[in-house]
Formats: C-alpha cells, structure tokens, sequence
C-alpha cells in the first residue's frame, strides 16, 4: 500500500517517503559483506579485529537525510514520530548465503488520520530482477523463511511479549506486501498495481484491522502450522483491492511457501494466472506507539522460483 525506498550498500536511493528497504536477493552480498568503502553516510560504526571477521551496523534516520523535497511522513506533517533502521552486516557472510543481514528498526509515532493511518512501513524488499515481475501462473513458489521479535524500547528484544505491546498501546502488524497488476511494468509499482496482498504474521492494537474485516472471512488456508484467514475490500485511496491474509496468531517463525495464497485468489476477484507480480517485501506497518518500540528480524530468506 506504500512506497518504497530504496538502500543497498553502495549507494543510497533517498526514500520516496518513508519507507526504508533492504536490499535482497541480487543485491544482497553488498548488504550482507558490509564493506565499508561503499558503506556511505548515515552513521554506524564497526567492530575491527585482526583476523576476525568484520561486523558493522549501519544506521539509517529518516531524519538525518537530506531528501530534498521532503515528501512529509504520512501523517506526520508535524514531524512529532521517529524511525531508525539498523543493518548488521559480516564480511565473513559467504555469497552462497540466502539469508538476509540482520536488521532492526526502532520507531515512534502517534496516531495518524483514520484514512492515512500507516505512517511507515520499514521493510526488506525482494530485489529478483531476473525472476519478478513473473506471471502468477509461471510461480512455482513464493518461499519465505522469517524469525522476527517486537518488543518497548531502544533495544532488541529476544522473545516478543505481545501482553506488554497491547498494555503500551502499540498499534502495527507485521507483514509481507506484495503487488499484482496486468501490467507488468505497473506491477512493480505500490501505486499503479491492482492488487495488494498481504500476510500478517503478527497484529497490535485496536487500529490494526484488515480492509474489509467488516464483511467477514472470505477463505481460510493453513500452510505448515500456521492458520491463514481472508479478507478483502477496496483501498479507497489507491483505487487497489486489498487481499489480507491474517495469521490467527502472532506467528514469529515461519518457514513454508505462499503460493497457496496468493493463487486462492483468483476466484475472489484477485490476481488471474496472467496477472504479475513485481513487489514483495517483508516489514511492519508503523501506525502508532507512543514509546519507542523495536522490531527485529535476525532471519529472513524470501525467494521467488518462477
Ligand atoms: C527513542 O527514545 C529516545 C529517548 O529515550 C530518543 O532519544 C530516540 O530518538 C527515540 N527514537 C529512536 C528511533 O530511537
Ligand atoms: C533492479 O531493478 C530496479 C528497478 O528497475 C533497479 O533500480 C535496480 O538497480 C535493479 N537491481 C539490480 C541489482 O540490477
Ligand atoms: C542501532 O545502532 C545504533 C548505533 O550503533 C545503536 O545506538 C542502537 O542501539 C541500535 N539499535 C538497536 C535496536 O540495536
Ligand atoms: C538476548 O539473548 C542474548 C544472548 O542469549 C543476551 O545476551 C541478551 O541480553 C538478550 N537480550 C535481552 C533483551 O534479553
Ligand atoms: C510479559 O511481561 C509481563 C510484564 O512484564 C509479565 O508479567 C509476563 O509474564 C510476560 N509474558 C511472557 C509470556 O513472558
Ligand atoms: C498503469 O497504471 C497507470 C496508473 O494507474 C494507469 O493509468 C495505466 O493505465 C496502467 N497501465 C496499464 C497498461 O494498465
Ligand atoms: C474460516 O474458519 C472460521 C473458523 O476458523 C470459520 O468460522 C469460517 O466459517 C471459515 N470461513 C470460510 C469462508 O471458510
Ligand atoms: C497478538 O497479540 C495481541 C496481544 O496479546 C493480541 O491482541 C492480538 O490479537 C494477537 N494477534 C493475533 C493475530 O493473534
Ligand atoms: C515447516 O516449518 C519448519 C520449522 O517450523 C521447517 O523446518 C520446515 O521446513 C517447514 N516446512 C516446509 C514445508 O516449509
């Protein structure tokens, strides 16, 4: 539903708006080796040691980023939230390596506008370009591996404590997003597509609800121990219908193979076999918390075989 920015480790592509992506697939060996000689700006320090691998983090503010013009945070005009993003890469990373590097993001926003609610979405975008955008029908599998926590504070948390997230009043999800549109060149677009479809693995807070919860659950699907349940409705400020896939529990590990979801959906007025797509990425929809809180995603493959 939102646009994306882009970063990889040579060069900075200044965020469209607030969103900030991580590079993965083809680009992923920058990320995951950290050289610091492509690192660029944005903060961060490294560990240095003879004969140790070298682990840096890099930090990314929206704020210390010089985006001219500055597109304004949804919702956020009075620039009263915060969001910063860490990557911790290794040169001991191997290329052969499918997982992405660790990252986290600690942000801070208060609540928006019911029509515009979603203030940020910091993600990991699939970056396949030989494979995606791919027909729906040519899709052999949409592979996702993911591990991930939340947690109040500045720091990373090792278990999420849904209880304390719901009593401070955390309202986000986590998610993954992808687009689908006949056009191939608009799939690749947030915008121009014609589908969303989302899985949400995890979901805080009374404003987190899926388009279309009102008319009920469309479709259910399990895939590998995880219960899936449907809804659907149109995004009426991007024209988009919107496919939601709710987990019934928040799921901080899963391994197994979307494909199930997203084909389910034709014969409710979805993507067909022809339809592409040209957009996935995983992250967590930022729509308020009025204290810092972290998300972590210490393990993240996604692939797409088509
Ligand atoms: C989190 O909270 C601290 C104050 O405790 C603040 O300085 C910081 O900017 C906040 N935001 C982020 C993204 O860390
Ligand atoms: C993949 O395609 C996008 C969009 O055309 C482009 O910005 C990006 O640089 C490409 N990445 C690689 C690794 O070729
Ligand atoms: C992100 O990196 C900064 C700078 O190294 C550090 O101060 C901060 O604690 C890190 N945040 C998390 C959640 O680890
Ligand atoms: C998470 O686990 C690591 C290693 O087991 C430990 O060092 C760290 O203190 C833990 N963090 C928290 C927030 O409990
Ligand atoms: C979550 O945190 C609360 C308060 O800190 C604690 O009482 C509760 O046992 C925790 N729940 C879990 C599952 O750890
Ligand atoms: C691509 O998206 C734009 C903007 O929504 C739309 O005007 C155009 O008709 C689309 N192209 C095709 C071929 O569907
Ligand atoms: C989905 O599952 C729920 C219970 O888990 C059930 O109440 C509902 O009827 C199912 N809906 C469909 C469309 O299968
Ligand atoms: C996740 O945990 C919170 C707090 O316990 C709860 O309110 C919410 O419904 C859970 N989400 C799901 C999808 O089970
Ligand atoms: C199901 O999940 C487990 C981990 O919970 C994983 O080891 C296994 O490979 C997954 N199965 C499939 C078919 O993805």
């Amino acid at each position: 539903m939102f646009f994306l920015a882009l970063l990889s480790g040579s060069l900075f592509i200044l965020p469209v708006a607030v969103t900030i992506g991580v590079f993965l697939g083809v680009e992923r060996q920058r990320i995951f080796s950290g050289d610091a000689s492509t690192g660029g700006g944005g903060g961060g320090g490294g560990i240095f040691g003879l004969g140790r691998p070298k682990v840096t983090t890099d930090t990314y503010c929206q704020k210390s980023y010089g985006i001219t013009p500055f597109p304004g945070r949804w919702g956020d005009e009075q620039d009263l939230g915060d969001l910063c993003l860490n990557i911790t890469t290794s040169t001991a990373t191997k290329s052969s390596e499918v997982y992405a590097a660790g990252w986290s993001v600690t942000w801070q926003y208060p609540p928006g506008s019911a029509d515009e609610p979603v203030h940020a979405f910091p993600n990991a975008k699939l970056e396949l370009n030989d494979t995606i955008p791919a027909q729906l029908s040519d899709i052999k599998s949409l592979f996702l591996d993911v591990t991930w926590t939340y947690g109040l504070g500045n720091y990373i948390h090792n278990e999420t404590n849904s209880t304390n997230l719901e009593a401070a009043g955390v309202n986000a999800n986590v998610a993954v997003d992808m687009f689908f549109a006949k056009d191939k060149t608009n799939s690749t677009s947030t915008t121009d597509s014609d589908y969303e479809v989302m899985v949400w693995l995890g979901r805080w807070g009374a404003a987190v609800d899926p388009i279309g919860l009102a008319s009920g659950i469309k479709a259910n699907h399990s895939i590998n121990g995880t219960h899936f349940s449907l809804y659907y409705g149109d995004n009426q400020n991007t024209g988009q219908t919107v496919f939601t896939w709710v987990a019934d529990q928040n799921t901080t590990s899963f391994t197994g193979d979307l494909t199930p979801l997203v084909s389910k959906l034709e014969e409710n007025a979805g993507p067909d076999g022809k339809s592409y797509l040209g957009y996935a990425a995983f992250g967590s929809e930022a729509l308020y918390s009025f204290e810092n809180v972290t998300f972590f995603v210490p393990r993240l493959e996604m692939d797409v075989q088509a």
